[in-house]
C-alpha cells in the first residue's frame, strides 16, 4: 500500500487537513495587516501553549536554529556551561555551547537512562564558587525516548543560581512543561512535532533572570537575536521575512490545540504512550526505557526481538502498511525502532499502529499470542 503515509516516527509529525489547506493557500504580504492580525493571534495562543507570561519568540529554523538561539544570545567566551546528556539531542546542546567557546562539562547517562538530581544537585552543590553559569537540558530525548524529570532538575538548578536551557523540541505540547511555574530560565521547541505543522518554525521564550545574563553577551547573534525579536512580537511583526504559509497554518493548529484544552492534550499523549507501552509489553517486545517514570509521551523506543533485525521490522511495515517508524540514531542505529506518538495522532492511529505490527512481527517469525497487543490497547484506550 502507498500513497496513504503514517508517520509513526518523532518528527515531522502528521498535519491536519485545516492546516494543510491553510498552508496551501497563496502565500500574503508579511508587512500586510492581514499578516499581523494573524501574528496577533499566534504569539498570543504560542504563550497559551508555553504555559507562559513571557513573550514566545518564533524563528523560521528547524529546533536546533532555536537550540543555537538560546546559547548564542548567552554564552561569552570561557562561560562555564554543564551539559546534561541523556541522548543525542542533549550532546547537541554540549556542542553549540563549544562552538561559542564555553567550557563545557557533561553529567552524561547510558541510552534509555536519564539524570538523577540527586547527582545533579552533588555537582551544583561542589560549585562553591558559582562557576557553572549555564545548565543545558532534554526534556524528552528523542533518540532514546527517555525524559527527564525537568521540574525536578530545574528547581535544583535555580537554588544554585545558574540559568537552566531547556530542549523542549518533543516536550511541549506532549508533557507537562511550565517555564513560570517551574523556574525554567529558557525554553525552546520546534513546530514539526507536538504543533501539527510541517517543518520549518522554532520557537524560544526566556525568563527574566535570563534577559539579564542575555544583557551581559557581548556577541549575540543576529539572526536569532531576542531584543529584535521582543520588538518584533510587541509590533505583531517579525524582524525578517518569515515562512507566512507556516504561520498562517500554525495560527489553525493553536488554535485546534486551545480548543481541546492543553492540559488534555498533553493527557493525550500521556494516554497514547502509556497504552503503547503496555501493548508491545503484552506481545513480548522490550523497551529501552523500562521504568514508565522516565518515558517520554512522545516516542517509544523499542529493542527488536533476537533473530529479527530493525530493518525488516522497518521495511515491513513501510511496504505492507505505509507505516513508517524511525530507526535509531548513531550508536543506536540498527539496535532499537521508535515509534512516535507526538502531535496529531488519535487512537484510531494507534488501535491500526499496533494491530500493523503484530502482523509484521508475526510475519517475521516472532513468538507471542496474536491479538494480544491489540486487545490491549483497545482496553488501555478505552479507559
Ligand atoms: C529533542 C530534540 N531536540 C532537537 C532537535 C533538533 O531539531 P531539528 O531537527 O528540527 O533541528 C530534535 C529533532 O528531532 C529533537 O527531537
Amino acid at each position: 500500500m502507498n500513497d496513504k503515509t503514517f508517520l509513526m516516527i518523532p518528527g515531522p509529525t502528521p498535519v491536519p487537513e485545516r492546516v494543510l489547506l491553510e498552508i496551501a493557500k497563496h502565500p500574503i504580504g508579511h508587512r500586510s495587516s492581514e499578516f499581523s492580525s494573524i501574528l496577533e493571534e499566534v504569539y498570543a495562543n504560542l504563550k497559551y501553549v508555553f504555559q507562559t507570561k513571557n513573550d514566545v519568540f518564533m524563528y523560521t529554523s528547524s529546533g536546533t536554529g532555536a537550540m543555537c538561539a538560546a546559547l548564542e544570545n548567552l554564552i561569552n567566551e570561557g562561560d562555564k556551561v554543564l551539559s546534561l546528556v541523556i541522548g543525542n539531542f542533549g550532546n547537541r546542546w554540549a556542542k553549540i555551547a563549544e562552538s561559542r567557546g564555553a567550557v563545557v562539562e557533561k553529567i552524561e547517562v547510558q541510552p534509555g537512562e536519564v539524570i538523577d538530581p540527586a547527582v545533579l544537585k552533588k555537582r551544583l552543590d561542589e560549585d562553591i564558587n558559582k562557576e557553572i553559569k549555564i545548565v543545558t537540558l532534554t526534556h524528552s530525548e528523542t533518540s532514546t525516548g527517555a525524559a527527564n524529570d525537568i521540574k525536578a532538575l530545574c528547581a535544583l538548578i535555580k537554588e544554585h543560581g545558574a540559568l537552566s536551557v531547556v530542549d523542549g523540541v518533543t516536550s511541549v505540547c506532549a508533557m507537562p512543561c511550565k517555564p513560570d511555574e517551574w523556574g525554567i530560565d529558557v525554553l525552546i521547541s520546534g513546530s514539526q512535532k507536538g504543533f501539527m505543522i510541517p517543518p520549518g518554525l522554532a520557537f524560544l521564550t526566556a525568563s527574566e533572570k535570563a534577559w539579564k545574563v542575555y544583557e551581559q553577551c557581548k556577541h549575540p547573534s543576529f539572526y536569532f537575536d531576542w531584543a529584535a525579536h521582543k520588538k518584533s512580537v510587541q509590533a505583531n511583526s517579525t524582524p525578517f521575512t518569515p515562512a507566512v504559509n507556516l504561520i498562517a497554518g500554525l495560527n489553525v493548529a493553536l488554535k485546534m490545540i486551545k480548543e481541546e484544552g492543553i492540559e488534555n492534550v498533553n493527557a493525550r499523549h500521556k494516554k497514547h504512550a502509556m497504552a503503547l507501552r503496555k501493548a508491545l509489553k503484552a506481545i513480548n517486545m522490550k523497551l529501552l526505557v523500562e521504568n514508565d517514570e522516565n518515558a517520554s509521551y512522545a516516542i517509544t523506543s523499542i529493542v527488536p526481538p533476537e533473530g529479527i533485525s530493525v530493518p525488516e521490522i522497518r521495511k515491513a511495515l513501510k511496504n505492507d502498511f505505509d507505516i513508517v517508524v524511525a530507526n535509531g540514531q548513531n550508536q543506536l542505529k540498527d539496535k532499537i525502532f521508535r515509534m512516535g506518538t507526538l502531535g496529531f495522532v488519535c487512537d484510531r492511529d494507534l488501535i491500526a499502529s499496533v494491530g500493523a505490527l503484530e502482523a509484521v512481527l508475526y510475519k517475521l517469525g516472532h513468538k507471542f499470542n496474536l491479538g494480544d497487543g491489540v486487545k490491549t490497547i483497545i482496553e488501555e484506550l478505552s479507559k
